[in-house]
């Protein structure tokens, strides 16, 4: 069947794209709608073409499949070409998203209407691009340079309300798309409206905007190439003609889609979606259906957890040991709600709204009737065993019971209870309702219908699923202590707080793990360790944390942590130095320069080991999901695509080479390379 068919009614074809999931632009649809254009030119007496897609959406944009493919004919710039000399007025009518080359083929039609539920936007850069069909010049020319740039760089589609107000939109639709798309047709032929090419129109700018621009934006897109290219194409619309400008586009594009950057972008792209699918769960899988849920416990991560639910105007139960508890998680809730309000993210009214739906309370008997209660208590053993016996006892019979622990053994906590098939790890990275990852944690007896349901509940809150088995620390944070074990060792054997932060950092961590410590607090960890069983970490990196701890030198809430703060301003901590020559004497290591490209290859290579043991031992179900955990919860930049992309990346064989090094150099206690890189090495 052809993905592009065409209705000649009277005086109107319509052009309908069909080509499922999200029309995606490929080959055969390119061809199709360039033949369908060229047999409606052909025909005599259509007097306005209306281009619309079948299914749940709009062009979702190129198909990002294709790209790193030879280029088949007809392309999307010429396809775009062919368009900009179409004589019959085009009319785009659109629903659900017009993303990227879907946006820019609307852009190259002559009107514009609008479900009102759709949005519009230029997502390359999360791909590492600029749009390359026309985007970078045919944007600016409607809505001007500044606009324009906005809506490249930050990537965000924008509401057809907002598209109405930027004049990217004619019109929104307020009935059925189809009607009023044939009844606006009708009035462009009624009324001689002429054609509208957007090429045609004239765009010009300050040269001195761009350089500001750049600035603006330099310290938010830190380490990303598309930006750059973005500003370069859009000023090329304001200095060349039409035709120059797409050649300056087309030229940053190729570059960009054949770099590194954009290679690891996509990765992640397919690895997030590939994340949510397991083995043995599919649609056909029963899902519990989830109307009420509860939480115990109204600290940070309790809050922040009930928020995700709250957000869908889903009742939450929050659970807390005393009034006087109930009152600040409910005042914490508030706050968080407070600042939304602030930041113009929802209106006074939602926020009334979502509050409405949550309730507080001391008694374990009024969350029987919740459909998944989720634990985020202190992070102990015995404490958490507790809580799941009293839901054993009160929570009704298919109630999910999940535990928000970071590193405790799930299979022990669910055999504690009647109904561990019941029993899922759902870890929320703090802040819980900010951070886009959930990983989901499946023990040895989690029933499919609750794994099925919890993925299902992570899409409806927004979060990105990855599933992992049980194991200290799961993927996250089991991979995320190897990383901390080598800084915090780095120190002793000499190198400074400032330069393990500032090599991190320049590779493209949002900070250096010094920093990310004085701000979270060092004493959560050393709390969390002191629970902890010593064969599971290597007390020795750890040393100088519990050290400062000791000394009330707790990060930044205390004034000083391993930097001392005045201000603004930051230092590094004398004392940490000092503690570091202390315990180097005691633990009998020996002290000399460290270069930044050791600091370097010993965090991030530790994270790839222990990221493909996590693998091999089928903790994880895949390398991408690895990929996708270490980069949504803790900033391992995108455009390196996760740690293990970046092994490939880089070479294997340099990252076994390296690796067999330290473990010579530094004992194979962490540094037994997994099996799994020694075989992709080999290969
Ligand atoms: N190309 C190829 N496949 C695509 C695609 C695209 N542009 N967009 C989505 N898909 C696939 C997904 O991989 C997924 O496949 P799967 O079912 O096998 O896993 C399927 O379509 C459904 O996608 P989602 O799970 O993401 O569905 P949602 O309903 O949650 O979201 C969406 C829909 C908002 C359209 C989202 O898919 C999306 O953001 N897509 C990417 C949009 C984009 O980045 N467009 C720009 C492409 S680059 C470009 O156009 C260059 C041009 O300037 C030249």
């Amino acid at each position: 069947m052809s993905v592009v068919s065409t209705e000649i009614n009277n005086e109107i074809a319509v052009i309908t794209i069909d080509n499922p999931p999200v029309n995606a632009l490929s080959h055969a649809v390119r061809e199709g709608v360039s033949r369908a254009l060229q047999d409606v030119g052909a025909k005599d007496g259509v007097r306005a073409i209306i281009l619309c897609c079948a299914g749940r959406t709009f062009c979702a944009g190129a198909d990002i499949s294709e790209f790193g493919k030879p280029p088949k004919s007809p392309t999307l710039p010429e396809l775009m070409e062919q368009m900009d000399h179409i004589t019959i007025p085009l009319i785009a009518a659109i629903h659900g998203t017009a993303l990227g080359g879907g946006f820019e083929l609307a852009l190259c039609c002559h009107y514009r209407i609008l479900e009102a539920a759709a949005k519009v936007g230029l997502p390359e850069v999360n791909l590492g691009l600029i749009p390359g069909a026309g985007g970078t010049q045919r944007l600016p020319r409607l809505i001007g340079v500044s606009q324009a740039l906005d809506m490249i760089i930050s990537g965000k589609p924008v509401s057809a309300e907002k598209a109405l107000s930027l004049k990217i939109a004619d019109r929104i639709s307020q009935n059925t798309l189809e009607q009023d798309a044939l009844a606006f047709a009708e009035e462009i032929i009624k009324d001689y409206r002429p054609i509208r090419r957007i090429s045609a129109l004239d765009v010009k700018a300050d040269p001195i905007f761009f350089e500001n621009f750049g600035k603006k934006i330099a310290s938010k897109t830190r380490g990303f190439l598309a930006p750059i290219a973005a500003i370069e194409a859009v000023k090329a619309a304001t200095t060349q003609s039409f035709e120059e400008g797409l050649k300056v586009e087309r030229t940053e594009f190729i570059k960009l889609v054949e770099g590194p950057q954009s290679k690891a972008q996509r990765h992640l792209f397919f690895a997030e979606r590939e994340a949510a699918k397991v083995p043995g769960i599919d649609k056909n899988t029963a899902v519990l259906d989830i109307r009420q849920v509860a939480i115990i416990g109204g600290g940070i991560m309790g809050c922040g957890i009930a928020v995700n639910f709250l957000n869908k105007l889903l009742p939450v139960t929050l659970l807390e040991i005393s009034p006087e508890a109930c009152e600040t998680a409910r005042q914490k809730i508030t706050e968080i709600y407070g600042s939304s309000v602030k930041k113009g993210r929802i209106t006074e009214d939602q926020k009334d709204k979502m509050l409405a739906q949550l309730t507080l309370t001391c008694a374990y008997h009024d969350i029987s009737d919740a459909d998944l209660v989720i634990e985020a208590v202190f992070e102990n053993m015995d404490v958490k065993k507790q809580v799941f016996e009293k839901l054993d006892s009160v929570a009704k019979p298919t109630a999910i019971l999940a535990t928000n622990t970071s590193f405790l053994d799930l299979n022990e906590m669910a055999s504690a209870i009647s109904r561990p098939q019941n029993v899922i790890g759902l870890h929320f990275f703090s802040p819980a309702h900010i951070m886009p990852l959930l990983e989901i944690i499946r023990t040895d007896h989690t029933s499919d219908e609750v794994l099925a349901t919890a993925l299902k509940l992570a899409k409806m809150i927004g979060k990105t699923a990855v599933v992992s088995g049980v194991c200290y620390g799961f993927i996250a944070n089991r991979m995320s202590s190897c990383y901390g074990r080598e800084a915090g060792l780095l120190l002793l054997e000499g190198a400074g707080v400032e330069q393990v932060d500032r090599v991190l950092y320049d590779f493209g961590m949002p900070m250096g793990m010094f920093t990310m410590l004085d701000m979270a607090g060092i004493d959560i960890g050393v709390m969390a360790r002191e629970n902890i069983s010593p064969e599971n970490y290597d007390q020795r990196a750890f040393a100088i944390h519990a050290a400062l701890v000791k000394a009330g030198y707790k990060g930044q809430k205390t004034g000083a942590g391993f930097y001392t703060y005045d201000g603004q301003q930051k230092t590094a901590n004398p004392m940490v130095n000092e503690l570091a020559q202390k315990f180097a004497e005691e633990f009998q290591i020996i002290r000399r320069p460290i270069s930044d490209q050791e600091i370097e290859e010993r965090c991030i290579f530790a994270l790839i080991n222990e990221g493909y043991k996590i693998v091999e031992e089928g903790i994880a179900l895949r390398a991408s999901d690895v990929d996708v955990v270490f980069t949504a919860a803790f900033g391992f930049p995108r455009y390196r695509g996760g740690p293990l992309f970046y092994a490939e990346q880089i070479g294997f064989d340099y990252v076994v080479r390296k690796i067999n090094e330290f473990a010579k150099t530094h004992g194979d206690r962490w540094w037994r390379p997994s099996k799994l890189l020694i075989n992709m090495a080999a290969k």
